[in-house]
């Protein structure tokens, strides 16, 4: 289909010409510059159509018919031909399940997972997520400088995550090493021979979840492949065995990587402005607002996509029906017609639990809750440890680079300032 392109009165599209989908460098810039002289814009480089005001986004999500949540996992990079036959020859089968599916079975699929991914279930998770917590902080806490990214937020997510899947610790490394690849597989922007080594990666990481739901099928535990399997009670109409092996499979991407940086960009922004770290140090009941403050003001999701089921106009602008659109929530989270100040990060701020940082509708995130008590309970531990850390100074903050997820690679902090 030939896509629409956009013009403005001088015929060119100017912040769609500056836009640079996979880097960090100038985002919140030129979102805010969007949100003011072209709140729809169209990038070339990735053939989608930019969404940034929050009131848009908001009817976007509110309307599954027109917008399709089918595209959400899509490679922004089309895979080679060569990664198409390693992922068919490997027996990579995952369906859609849940972010990037529409409609009754979207529905049939996330009410399975809600009965054991709940607030509830959640919070009695509290002790055991402490515990974790602590540990990982006491095997750094004697030293003066830390990589925070790597001696914490990199794996604690997925130690949290892994208790609900029933996953030894011993294969973190290995999972977030193949949950990275298919994060820059899927939003990245990955040469050939770079696809194709993380492809490789894709169809092992598919066969260890097929080989952990098999092994609960035969040996059921206390876990959550193990309830899936129950509730299916051998029936395909709840749900089917590929099914449970997909939802699985997703959430070990979903349920870690992005509180890993999350948690690092809480604390970045934290620490950069450094009176309202001191404030969370002063008065901890502050914590909870400050992790929505933390979503709002810098969340690991900057974007996320929905695909056009038929001709729309949005803010006046004509988009065609197939067409891709990237929802700039990290543009909607700081739009000044919904958050006062919305460039300005403040702890106190009152209405920063309206953050979108968590999509809305039918698709809000599932672990929503999980992943704020992790960074809660991080910022406890940490704040009370040490209320005089600070950033090393005159550290590069290298954010990965992908049109969805960002988080510093490292953070490098002084322990006791
Ligand atoms: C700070 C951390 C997190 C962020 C920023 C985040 C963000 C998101 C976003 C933007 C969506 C798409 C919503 C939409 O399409 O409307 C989503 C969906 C989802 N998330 Fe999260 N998420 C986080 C943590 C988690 C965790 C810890 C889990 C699992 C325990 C999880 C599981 C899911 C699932 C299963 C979906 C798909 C829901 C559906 O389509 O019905 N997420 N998340």
């Amino acid at each position: 289909m030939d896509k629409e392109k956009p013009q403005n009165e001088s015929g060119r599209c100017p912040v769609g010409e500056m836009y640079e989908p996979f880097s960090a460098a100038s985002t919140y810039d030129i979102f805010a510059q969007a949100r003011v002289e072209e709140p729809v814009f169209y990038c070339a480089e990735i053939d989608y159509w930019v969404i940034t005001k929050r009131k848009d986004i908001d009817d976007i999500f509110q309307d599954p018919e027109s917008y399709s949540a089918q595209i959400t996992l899509s490679p922004v990079t089309p895979f080679t031909d060569e990664v198409l036959a390693t992922l068919k020859e490997g027996g990579f089968a995952a369906q859609p399940v849940q972010s990037n599916l529409d409609g009754e079975a979207h529905t049939r699929i996330r009410r399975s997972s809600k009965q054991l991914l709940n607030p509830t279930a959640f919070k009695k998770l509290e002790p055991d997520i402490r515990r974790i917590a602590q540990e990982f902080i006491d095997r750094f806490a004697s030293k003066s400088e830390v990589d925070l990214v790597a001696e914490l937020f990199y794996e604690f997510p997925a130690h949290i995550l892994f208790l609900i899947l029933g996953i030894p610790d011993s294969d973190v490394g290995k999972i977030k090493q193949w949950a990275d690849n298919r994060l820059f597989l899927t939003f990245g922007q990955l040469a050939p021979a770079e696809q194709l080594k993380c492809a490789k990666d894709m169809v092992a990481y598919w066969h260890y979840t097929e080989a952990l739901v098999a092994q609960r099928a035969v040996a059921p535990a206390d876990d959550y492949p193990s309830h899936l399997l129950r509730l299916r009670n051998s029936d395909d109409s709840i749900l089917t065995h590929n099914e449970i092996v997909s939802v699985v499979f997703g959430l070990l991407l979903a349920g870690h990587e992005t509180t890993t940086n999350a948690s690092a960009n809480a604390f970045h922004t934290l620490l950069t402005h450094r009176k309202n770290w001191q404030m969370i140090c002063a008065d901890p009941e502050l914590i909870p607002n400050a992790v929505h403050e933390a979503l709002r003001f810098n969340s690991s999701v900057v974007c996320w996509r929905r695909k056009t089921t038929k001709a729309v106009d949005i803010s006046g602008v004509s988009i065609p029906e197939g067409a891709n659109l990237l929802l700039a929530l990290g543009s909607a989270n700081r739009d000044e017609d919904k958050f006062e100040q919305g460039h300005v990060f403040d702890v106190m701020r009152e209405d920063a639990n309206q953050n979108i940082s968590f999509g809305y509708g039918k698709h809000f995130c599932v672990g929503a809750p999980l992943a704020r008590l992790e960074m809660e309970v991080l910022l406890e531990e940490m704040t009370s440890r040490f209320p005089n850390m600070s950033l090393v100074e005159d550290q590069e903050i290298d954010i990965i680079r992908t049109i969805a997820f960002r988080g510093p690679k490292r953070l490098l902090v002084r322990l006791q300032g």
